[in-house]
């Protein structure tokens, strides 16, 4: 058994592979109890009893498709009803890169009914009991393509705007009520993602990074205190630059009369 006490429990969807799965390594070495969240039951029992055995951890699995209401309900009631829960790492979710003209509108909206709803229950579901404890954490993963919205699928991109989006909000709402939110932007990334999304061979480009890689650099961003984190972007003062503007325009808005250029 690990000699280090527990730092509570990290649930992490999507961990059957892929980021999820590092993070699940990286959170059972930094101390965490793990829930394992994904569909593939044979995958997430192979990790759990690896992690079991390296770290000593406790570790269960949740078999879930997070695109199931009833599933989802179940997930949810876990990050409602267990008190141990310190972090929830919302990472499942799926792209694609084909255009609206060869899309089909099903799996698009099964990629939002992952990507944003379940996101937004799970986050629903965990945030009025980190408040009630002044502490937790919550970890979205997000996506460059959030920024760089014209690079894959236009829903794929927008789901990921929204998951910034969301970010900047739950920073507001739960920001100076203990709970500490860190949106995660990957750049492109050597994992299955590309064989769903349709794009295989982007997993051998030489700017395609590691799962450990980008875990590894995004647990450095949350250590830092940082509230978005990419990974992937070497000059960190064009993000600075980015959000001040963001920022600088929003207070603009807010105007009863049309601009000049709008008035005949
Ligand atoms: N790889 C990249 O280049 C990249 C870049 C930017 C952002 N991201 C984001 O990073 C996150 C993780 O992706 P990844 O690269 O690690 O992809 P991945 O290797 O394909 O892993 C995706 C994970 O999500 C789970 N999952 C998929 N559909 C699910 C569903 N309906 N219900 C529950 N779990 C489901 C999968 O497990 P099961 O199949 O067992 O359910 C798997 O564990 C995603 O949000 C993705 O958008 C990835």
């Amino acid at each position: 058994m690990s000699t280090v006490a527990s730092k509570g429990t990290a649930l992490i969807t999507g961990s059957s592979t892929g980021i999820g799965a590092v993070y699940a390594d990286r959170l059972a070495k930094r101390g965490y109890d793990l829930i394992l969240v994904a569909r593939n039951a044979e995958r997430l029992d192979t990790l759990a009893a690896r992690l079991r055995a390296d770290t000593g951890r406790s570790v269960t699995t949740l078999v879930a498709d997070l695109n199931d209401k009833t599933a989802l309900a179940k997930v949810e009631a876990v990050l409602r009803e267990d008190a141990s829960i310190s972090v929830l790492v919302n990472n499942a979710g799926v792209g694609s890169v084909a255009s609206v003209l060869d899309g089909d509108v099903e799996t698009m909206d099964a990629m939002i009914g992952l990507n944003i709803t379940a996101l937004t229950r799970l986050t629903y579901a965990v945030a009025p009991a980190f408040v009630a404890r002044g502490s937790g954490t919550i970890i979205n993963i997000a996506s460059v393509v959030g920024i760089a919205v014209e690079m894959l699928n236009g829903v794929y991109s927008a789901s990921k705007s929204y998951v910034l989006s969301f970010g900047h909000a739950l920073q507001r709402d739960l920001g100076d009520k203990g709970v500490r939110i860190q949106s995660v932007l990957p750049g492109a990334t050597a994992t299955e993602f590309w064989d769903v999304a349709g794009y295989a061979p982007q997993k051998e480009s030489p700017i395609t990074m590691s799962a450990s890689d980008l875990v590894d650099a995004a647990l450095a961003g949350l250590d830092l205190g940082e509230r978005v984190t990419i990974p992937g972007l070497h000059e960190g003062q064009a993000w600075d630059e980015w959000e001040a503007g963001r920022r600088a325009i929003s207070g603009k808005f807010g105007n009863a009369r049309p601009a000049a250029r709008y008035l005949k």
